[in-house]
C-alpha cells in the first residue's frame, strides 16, 4: 500500500509546488501594460509585459528574423534598442560585434519586456508576414537537394530577388517544439503566389531531416518572410557571383529576375562549385540562359572530377575564381556576390580582395 501512497503524495506535492511557482511568477512578475514604440513612434504597441521582445512582436505580426525560434542560438533577431533595457546578457555577446554593441543592437529574443521600450527596425520588416502555404511540388535536383515549391493560395508576396524565408518545422519524432530555419528564395519575384526553396539535407539537421523525410506534396506549412538585404546593386559593374550546393537559390532568383526585366546590360559571371557531377544541377537551364544572354557567363567547376566525363573547369572554386580574375575578367569595375558557408565566403573574400575587388563591394548571404 505504501508503494502507491508515496508516489501519490510526491505527485500531489509537485503539483502544488508548480501551482505556487506559477501564481508567484504571475504576481511577482506582473509588469502590467507596457508600450513598444517602433521607429520613433511610427508604430506603437500596447501589450502586457513579461514576454521577450521577439515573441511579443510576433504576437502582433511583426516578425524579426529568427532561425532558432528564440532560443538564443542563431543571433538573427537583432534590432536596435534606443531605450534602457539593462546590460547585455552573456547569451547576447557572442552574436554581436563591438560596433553593433556601440549602436545598442540587441537580440530580440533575449530582451524581457519589463517596462516601456523604444526600438528601431528596418521598414522592410513591416512587409514580413506569416503565410499558410501548401506544398505544390517537390523535385530531387540532386541526391541531397530538394527543390520545394510552396503555393501561397490567394495570398501575394512581394520580395526582392536574393531575400529569404523562414520555414516553420512542426514538432516531429523527438523534436517537441516548432523550429524555424531560414532558406533563400529561388523563385522569381514576379511569381507572387509561389515560393520555391532549395533545401539540402544536413545530416542530423532538424529542419532538413524533416523536409527530406516527412514533407510531401499537399502538406500545409507555415512560412514567414521575406527577410534579408542580399540583392544586386542597381549599377553597371560586373557581377562576380560564387555559390555551391543550395547556395544556388538566391542567384537563380536574381538571374531569372534580371533576364525577365531586361536588366541585361551588365556582365555577370556565375561560378558554381561542386564536388562531383552528381552534385551539379540546373546545368541545362543555365546553359540555355547563357545562350540567350550574351553578358551572362556560367562557370560550373568540379573539385573532384576524377574518373568522370567532364569538360568543364576543375579544381576548388576559389582556384578557378582566382584564375578567371587574373586572366579573363581582369579589367573593369567589379562587385562580388557570395552565397555559402562562412568558410567558403571567407576564402572567396580573400581571392576577390587579392584581385582588386574592394571588401565594401562584396555582398554575401552566409549560411549559419
Ligand atoms: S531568435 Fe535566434 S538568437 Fe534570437
Amino acid at each position: 500500500m505504501e508503494f502507491i501512497i508515496a508516489p501519490l503524495i510526491i505527485s500531489i506535492l509537485t503539483g502544488i509546488l508548480a501551482a505556487i511557482i506559477s501564481i508567484t511568477d504571475k504576481i511577482v512578475n506582473n509588469y502590467g501594460e507596457i508600450t513598444i514604440s517602433i521607429n520613433n513612434g511610427k508604430k506603437e504597441i500596447k501589450i502586457d509585459g513579461g514576454e521577450n521582445l521577439l515573441t511579443t512582436l510576433s504576437s502582433k505580426e511583426i516578425y524579426l528574423p529568427s532561425a532558432c525560434g528564440g532560443r538564443g542560438s542563431c543571433g538573427a533577431c537583432k534590432c536596435k534598442v534606443t531605450s534602457d533595457v539593462g546590460e547585455y546578457l552573456p547569451t547576447e555577446i557572442p552574436y554581436l560585434t563591438k560596433e553593433e554593441m556601440k549602436e545598442n543592437i540587441r537580440l530580440g529574443c533575449q530582451i524581457k519586456l519589463k517596462k516601456d521600450i523604444s526600438i528601431e527596425i528596418p521598414d522592410s520588416l513591416f512587409n514580413v508576414k506569416k503565410y499558410e502555404a501548401v506544398v505544390e511540388k517537390i523535385v530531387d535536383v540532386t541526391h541531397d537537394i530538394k527543390e520545394v515549391l510552396f503555393n501561397l493560395g490567394n495570398e501575394e508576396i512581394n520580395f526582392t530577388a536574393g531575400m529569404y524565408m523562414q520555414l516553420c518545422i512542426p514538432p516531429y519524432d523527438k523534436i517537441k517544439n516548432e523550429t524555424q530555419r531560414a532558406y533563400s528564395i529561388s523563385s522569381k519575384p514576379s511569381d507572387k503566389h509561389h515560393i520555391e526553396l532549395l533545401i539540402r539535407l544536413v545530416p542530423g539537421g532538424i529542419a532538413t531531416t524533416w523536409v527530406h523525410t516527412y514533407l510531401k506534396e499537399g502538406d500545409k506549412v507555415k512560412l514567414i518572410g521575406p527577410f534579408g538585404e542580399f540583392e544586386a546593386t542597381p549599377t553597371n559593374s560586373t557581377m562576380i557571383c560564387v555559390a555551391g550546393g543550395s547556395g544556388m537559390a538566391p542567384f537563380k532568383s536574381m538571374l531569372y529576375h534580371m533576364y525577365e526585366n531586361n536588366i541585361n546590360d551588365r556582365e555577370i559571371w556565375y561560378f558554381f562549385g561542386a564536388r562531383t557531377k552528381k552534385d551539379l544541377f540546373y546545368l541545362e537551364e543555365l546553359a540555355e540562359l547563357q545562350e540567350k544572354w550574351p553578358n551572362f557567363h556560367f562557370v560550373p567547376a568540379l573539385s573532384e572530377p576524377e574518373g568522370e566525363e567532364w569538360k568543364g573547369e576543375s579544381g576548388l572554386i576559389t582556384d578557378v575564381l582566382d584564375r578567371y580574375l587574373k586572366t579573363i575578367i581582369n579589367s573593369g569595375y567589379k562587385e562580388g556576390y557570395l552565397c555559402g558557408s562562412p568558410g567558403m565566403i571567407n576564402a572567396c573574400n580573400n581571392v576577390m580582395t587579392a584581385n582588386g575587388i574592394k571588401l565594401e563591394n562584396i555582398y554575401y548571404d552566409k549560411f549559419a
